[in-house]
């Protein structure tokens, strides 16, 4: 079973053999984590995002799947790009597709060979999750995955939040799972 543990800083400096982007659907880049990664990973990073619309994703990466380009100028070794819901468009804010985000970008790692992983707080932002809410959903996603994947080569699986709530509310996730 993958450690898991939880760090608050920024995601860019984290050397994790993948780091996962909270991306929207163009793959374009944006603003929070996704911004922060585009402009500390250097234009390669868009070049692959935009070498996948024009060939496998015409119509952009949908909720809650996950796809994999380079890191660029960043220490980790890939970019995962996922999509998180929207809290909004969803009943109950989009619980399965939260997970799935998780799911999706743990098997994508696992694919390209990665043994360290490591998240943002995926939603918690521009797509207004609230991080008590998104924790729980994202850490027992990790797990479960971790479960249904023993023979799996990803040993550590990290929560790389921004802020004080995140921090609480992931290393909370984490303690009480
Ligand atoms: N390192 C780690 N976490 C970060 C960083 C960073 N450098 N920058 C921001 N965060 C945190 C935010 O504080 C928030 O808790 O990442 C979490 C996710 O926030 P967003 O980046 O806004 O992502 P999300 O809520 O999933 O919204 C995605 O925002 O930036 C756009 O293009 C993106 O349209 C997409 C949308």
């Amino acid at each position: 079973m993958a450690l898991i543990e939880v760090l608050q800083g920024d995601i860019t400096v984290d050397d994790s053999d993948a780091i996962v982007n909270a991306a929207n659907s163009s793959l374009l880049g944006g603003g929070g984590v996704d911004g922060a990664i585009h402009a500390a990973g250097g234009p390669a990073i868009l070049d692959e995002c935009r070498a996948l619309r024009a060939t496998v994703l015409p119509d952009g990466l949908p909720t809650g799947h996950a796809v994999a380009t380079t890191a660029g100028r960043l220490p980790a070794g890939m970019v995962i790009h996922t999509v998180g819901p929207k809290h909004w468009e969803h009943p109950d804010g989009g619980v399965d597709l939260l997970a799935q985000c998780h799911t999706a970008s743990l098997g994508a790692a696992a694919d390209a060979g990665a043994r360290t992983v490591a998240f943002p707080a995926i939603s918690c932002g521009v797509y207004g999750w609230a991080a008590a809410d998104a924790a729980p959903i994202a850490v027992d996603a990790v797990r479960r995955w971790c479960e249904l994947h023993p023979s799996t080569h990803v040993e550590r699986v990290r929560f790389v939040v921004f802020n004080d709530d995140a921090q609480r509310a992931f290393a909370a996730a984490v303690e009480n799972g």
